[in-house]
């Protein structure tokens, strides 16, 4: 496994491999687990090549977030991404990739201000920014995003036909662990007790699709009175729970019978003490 941090190389390396083979792509912020693994290996049924990169991006972090804190176990992911057969793993450094000097920046519009979007201000627009960036880099045929970031990757697919990226963006379901609970890097943070309060998060969402299938004629705010005191008893504080429909994320009118809703999909952010989670699942029949 080639271990790269330089853009410049990175670029000349991925452009002479694509003579010859198709190349596929996974972005990480590192500490890698399962879930980012699922997206790897995915890679490898989709390409010749491979290309992993870690990198905690600042543009995506409001200064008060964990960018400093996040958790960086580098020599443990390199030993993961090489047992997968990896084919390169690009690690740049923040200079790398935001030298002096360096000043546009990507706007991904409304889509970036809902959801995760409305407390996270000008967080999508950092992940889109280093995304097309990493894009370019890797001049990448397929591009594996996981659905545990479900906003994010409605709003990387928006990114690739804004901007006619030739990325085909491959969506991966979610990977839990035993008590269902998604993986996630920031779960290390989690005390035991929080981590037994994080499992009401799978089953709400579980009981969220059943309901669904059950009494579709009920409201969006009837679902949704349902669901949020369920997380509040297990002591998660809830930032929001919400209900968009259509591949936009639009939010669904309260007084909307789920029925009547395209593509519904149920969305959550969560505090377990002072880790935040999220997760999302599809309301739609087809799923
Ligand atoms: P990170 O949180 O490291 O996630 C990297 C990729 O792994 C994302 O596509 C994410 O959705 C996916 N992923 C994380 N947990 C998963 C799980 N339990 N099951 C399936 N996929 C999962 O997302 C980012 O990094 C960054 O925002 C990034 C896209 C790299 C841009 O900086």
């Amino acid at each position: 496994m080639l271990i790269l941090n330089s853009p410049e190389v990175t670029q000349e390396t991925c452009l002479r491999w694509k003579r010859e083979a198709t190349l596929a792509f996974v972005p990480t912020m590192g500490c890698l687990h399962e879930g980012h693994l699922a997206l790897v290996k995915k890679a490898k049924e989709l390409a010749s090549r491979v290309v992993v990169s870690i990198f905690v991006n600042p543009l995506q972090f409001a200064p008060h977030e964990d960018f400093e804190k996040y958790p960086r176990v580098f020599n443990e992911d390199c030993e993961k991404l090489k047992s997968l057969d990896v084919d390169l793993l690009f690690h740049p450094t923040v200079n790398d990739l935001y030298p002096e000097g360096f000043s546009s920046k990507v706007s991904v519009g409304d889509i970036g201000n809902r959801l995760c979007g409305a407390f996270r201000p000008n967080h999508f627009d950092g992940v889109a920014t280093v995304v097309l960036k990493l894009f370019e880099i890797t001049s990448c045929d397929f591009a594996i995003f996981g659905e545990k970031d479900y906003q994010q990757l409605t709003i990387i697919q928006q990114l690739t036909r804004d901007f006619n990226l030739p990325v085909c963006v491959v969506p991966h379901p979610t990977i839990r662990a035993e008590d269902d609970v998604a993986l996630s890097s920031r779960n290390l943070y989690l005390s035991n007790l929080e981590r037994v309060a994080a499992r009401q998060i799978p089953r709400v969402l579980n009981l969220s699709r059943q309901e669904a299938f059950n009494d579709p004629a009920q409201t969006v705010e009837q679902l949704l009175v349902k669901l949020r005191p369920l997380l509040t008893e297990q002591g998660l504080k809830v930032q929001y729970l919400e209900i968009t429909q259509t591949r936009q994320l639009t939010p669904a009118d309260p007084l909307a019978s789920l029925k009547t809703l395209i593509l519904p999909h149920l969305f959550l952010a969560v505090y377990a003490g002072s880790t935040r989670l999220i997760d999302n699942i599809s309301l739609s029949i087809e799923r």
